[in-house]
């Protein structure tokens, strides 16, 4: 064999050398258009807190705000909801953390300390995030009559509570405060 047989390539590396450059420029330009979307706008810092009207809220009723991209649902709930709530025992939730960035990490999952407060207990205010994969729960139903998550089976009570299926942990509860008696500020 020659010295110049060595060091020509053959059709075979050619290939392989000319496949491996197309992948580094997939790559690259894939790659910016990613870090570009990664990179907050002016639009998306203002919305990192938002103030919601709930004015228009009848005991029984809720709404659905767009909080950083994700839902954040806000329900009035009516005496008995509250009251079918504060019956459950600790014993027999799920996940007894009441999961609420506005209280204690370790708190427990009482329907007092998953509510709005003293005085506003009447009020319920969480991330719209299935615990368990994500989807959005839909409200006013399932089991326990609070929320029921149809992707896999997951039933939230009237505190947004995890009660059956797969979801491991509570409905969690944003940062938020009552600014006045109509309006909630989350963020
Ligand atoms: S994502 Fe809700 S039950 Fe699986």
């Amino acid at each position: 064999m020659s010295a110049h047989d060595t060091t020509e390539p053959n059709r075979r590396d050619f290939l392989y050398v000319a496949t491996g450059m197309v992948g580094v420029v997939g790559a690259a330009s894939v790659a910016w258009p990613f870090i570009d979307q990664m990179r907050p706008d002016a639009s998306t810092l203002a919305l990192a807190t938002i103030e919601v009207d709930v004015s228009a809220l009848e005991p029984g009723m809720s709404l659905t705000a767009k909080w950083r991209g994700k839902p954040v649902f806000i329900r009035n709930r009516t005496d008995k909801e509250v009251e079918e709530a504060r019956a459950v025992a600790l014993t027999d939730l799920k996940d007894p953390v009441a999961r609420n960035a506005n209280i204690a990490a370790d708190a427990p999952a009482t329907d007092a300390d998953r509510s709005a407060g003293e005085g506003r207990e009447n009020w319920i205010v969480m991330i719209g995030s299935c615990t368990h994969l994500g989807c959005v729960p839909l409200g006013q139903s399932g089991d326990f009559g609070g929320w029921f998550c149809p992707c896999h089976g997951s039933h939230y009570d009237t505190a947004g509570r995890i009660r059956k299926g797969p979801a491991p942990e509570n409905l969690a509860v944003p940062v938020f405060e009552f600014i006045s008696d109509t309006k909630i500020r989350i963020g």
